[in-house]
Formats: C-alpha cells, sequence, structure tokens
C-alpha cells in the first residue's frame, strides 16, 4: 500500500505531555557511530519508543531525533519542525515555555529515494550542544519510509523538512553531522566534545 505524506499526528497528537524523558547520547559516544538495524516488528512497544522519542525531543527542544541519539541502534526518526515554543512570564517572574501546533513525523526504515537542489543551513544536533555549523545539504529529496503501523510511504520534501531528514537518516548511518564540515573542524569539534564529557565527569 502506498500513501502519499502520513503524519501521524493522531497517534502522536499528545506525545508533548504524555511520555518518558530518554537520556540523550552526545559525541563522540560509539552508538552515534553505528550502522543502525531495520526496524522489522511493529507493535505496541516501538509506538511507545517513538512517543517518548517525541517527548524527549518536543522538551530538549529539538526538531527532530534518531533513535541512536538516545541509544538504540534501530532504523527509526522522529521529525517535528513546525510546533511552536512561546515562553511565558509567570506572576513570580520565572519562565514557563508553552509548546503548541504539534505536526509529529515518524519515519521508520527511511530511505533517500532521489534528491536534487543544493542547500546551505546552520545545523545543530542534541548530540553535540552548543555546536552550529552551516552544513550542505541536498534542497529537495524523495524518501520512503514506514509508519508506525508499518505501511509504506513515500513523502516529498524541500529545506527545512529535506535537511532534517537527511540530518536524522545520516544519524542512522553513523554519521553525525560535525563530520560533514572539513576534517579540521571536525577535529576541532570533537575534541571540545570529548574535552566537555571529561570536565563534566570530574564534577
Ligand atoms: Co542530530
Amino acid at each position: 500500500m502506498e500513501n502519499q505524506i502520513v503524519l501521524d499526528s493522531n497517534t502522536f497528537k499528545d506525545a508533548h505531555l504524555n511520555g518518558v524523558a530518554l537520556k540523550i547520547h552526545t559525541y563522540p559516544d560509539s552508538v552515534l557511530s553505528k550502522v543502525a538495524k531495520p526496524v522489522e516488528v511493529f507493535d505496541s512497544k516501538l509506538i511507545e519508543l517513538c512517543r517518548n522519542m517525541l517527548f524527549t525531543m518536543y522538551h530538549a527542544p529539538g526538531i527532530g531525533l534518531a533513535a541512536p541519539q538516545i541509544g538504540i541502534s534501530q532504523r527509526i526518526v522522529v521529525i517535528d519542525i513546525n510546533y511552536k515554543r512561546d515562553k511565558i512570564t509567570n506572576a513570580d517572574d520565572s519562565e514557563t515555555i508553552k509548546l503548541s501546533e504539534f505536526e509529529p513525523l515518524v519515519l521508520i526504515n527511511p530511505v533517500i529515494k532521489s534528491q536534487e537542489g543544493s542547500i546551505d543551513y546552520e545545523e545543530g544536533c542534541l548530540s553535540v550542544p552548543g555546536v552550529y555549523e552551516k552544513v550542505n545539504r541536498k534542497q529537495s529529496i524523495k524518501v520512503e519510509y514506514q509508519n508506525i503501523y508499518g505501511e509504506k510511504c513515500t513523502l516529498d520534501a524541500t529545506d527545512l523538512l529535506a535537511i532534517c531528514i537527511q540530518h536524522e537518516t545520516d544519524h542512522l548511518n553513523g554519521i553525525v553531522f560535525i563530520e560533514r564540515l572539513s576534517l579540521l573542524k571536525m577535529k576541532f569539534f570533537k575534541n571540545k566534545m570529548i574535552k566537555e564529557k571529561k570536565l563534566m565527569q570530574n564534577e
């Protein structure tokens, strides 16, 4: 069965409320450099995992998360490039972030089938906190994937959605975005991350 653009908005529309925040693995943790395995079983455990991944992404906050980033080497990606985050100042001057307008997208076993154009965008990654660098990506892509029910779907994506899908499918192939930079920059950020990790361990 072929569906054009299936957003799992009904299954996961409350994922920002009901979920568990999972630990995000940071570069250069070894799980991030592994090629992830295809998902073969589509069951309630998978739904729960995707829900928790979305919850983790919304509250990090980020616009995409791949399963290797939470230590699970499987080909699962969650994305939402459109949700709103509004800062609300409370009566006691503390601040709360209110999230709204969700469009959760869950891609299982995504494969980029065609790609064209070129676009530069300053990317960041929840696994490389504090680092933002311009990466060159394809401007438009066609991706085949399975939805949470295992149904085959295709999605045509451009611009930020296309960039995000390329960034996340890179994670499934063991590639973190700083590895797409020059060797010099990549080594610089790798050393920076290793130093920061050591500092945190000594605290
Ligand atoms: Co990332």
